[in-house]
């Protein structure tokens, strides 16, 4: 269990999590941190009074400013607004990363030796902007994207094969968009390669629906996007760093050389453990896989040329 964990913004995503985060008593004290005065308070008063009943000891705190979360270990950041009418993506880049970017100072400044995992959109960039203004090294400003992609990927085909989900084994690597890239070269059901399990058009269907996920899921709110996955997805990633359990999970992480890419954040193998980002596993990819991923890259960098670009 960790002293204390910060979520920052308590919207779907950060209020779903700080309450995920108390049910598996992660951390001794959860702060939640948001702009809007009371929202915060109130949501975490509620949560934490959800203790009795779901058997946790976990404090959980709301507020708007930083000093609550002095000295915190890790920090998710799941603050940032949703495309508004007649905003341009470039537009909401500049806004979150102008978000982000004072966020990610408070955090060096209170915690300067804390873990931030990011949630924000868009998310490798978000990453980029977090690290660069915390100034902390690579491993510990790690990305969640890779772990909601994966967990769509398997959901849809365990429904396909009628299996379990526990028996369905895979990974979704690259940016956190529609160029990410989902491996069948290391999808496989017990062990069984899932080409020997399903069909080729099947499959195909499977890969298009995991790169719609979260658009699939904003066609039906019509008014914000997906949070119960995503906040799932975040807490096990907290939970391998709590924990110490050094899992291998896909999240977005800073390369420098990896895969054959540089300078630039996207999804990769990455081992977790205590101390954030332990180990960027670089695996073998098929031709096309490598690919795919040079050019998911690519798609990041070039939004990432936009905050550059200020
Ligand atoms: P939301 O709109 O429900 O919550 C965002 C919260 O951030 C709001 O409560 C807002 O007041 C707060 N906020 C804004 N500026 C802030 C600041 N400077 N400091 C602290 N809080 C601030 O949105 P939701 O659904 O919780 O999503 C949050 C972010 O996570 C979005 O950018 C969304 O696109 C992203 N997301 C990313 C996923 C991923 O796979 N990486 C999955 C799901 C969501
Ligand atoms: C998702 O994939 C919106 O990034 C978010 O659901």
């Amino acid at each position: 269990m960790l002293g204390k964990v910060a979520v920052v913004g308590a919207g779907n995503v950060g209020a779903t999590a700080a309450q995920r985060l108390a049910e598996k008593s992660l951390a001794r004290t959860v702060v939640m941190i948001d702009v809007v005065e009371g929202v915060p308070q109130g949501k975490a008063l509620d949560q934490w009074q959800s203790g009795p009943i779901e058997g946790f000891d976990t404090r959980i705190v709301g507020t708007n400013g930083y000093d609550e979360a002095a000295g915190a270990e890790l920090f998710l950041v799941t603050a940032g607004i949703a495309r508004k009418p007649g905003m341009s993506r470039d537009d909401l880049v500049k806004t979150n990363a102008g978000i982000v970017r004072s966020v990610a100072k408070e955090i060096a400044r209170v915690a300067p030796a804390s873990i931030i995992i990011v949630v924000s959109n868009p998310l490798d960039v978000m990453c980029y902007v977090a690290m660069k203004a915390s100034g902390f090294p690579r491993e510990r400003v790690i990305g969640m994207a890779g772990v909601l992609d994966t967990a769509r990927y398997r959901m849809f085909l365990a429904e396909a094969m009628a299996v379990s989900v526990d028996d369905i084994q895979a990974m979704v690597l690259g940016g956190h968009g529609d160029t990410m890239v989902p491996l069948v070269s290391y999808t496989t059901v017990s062990g069984i390669p899932v080409s020997q399990l399903l069909a080729r058009d099947r499959l195909d269907a499977i890969l298009d629906r995991t790169r719609n996920g979260g658009a699939e899921i904003v066609s039906y709110l019509k008014t914000g996007s997906a949070y119960y996955a995503p906040s799932a997805a975040a807490v096990q990633m907290v939970e391998a760093i709590a924990l110490d359990k050094r899992r291998i999970l896909p999240c977005s992480a800073w390369l420098q050389g990896e895969f054959g890419l540089r300078d630039v954040f996207c999804g990769v193998p990455c081992k977790l453990g205590r101390t954030g980002l332990e180990r960027i596993v670089e695996i073998e990819l098929t031709d096309a896989e490598r690919a795919e991923l040079a050019q998911s890259a690519e798609a990041v960098r070039a939004t990432q040329a936009v905050v550059d670009a200020g």
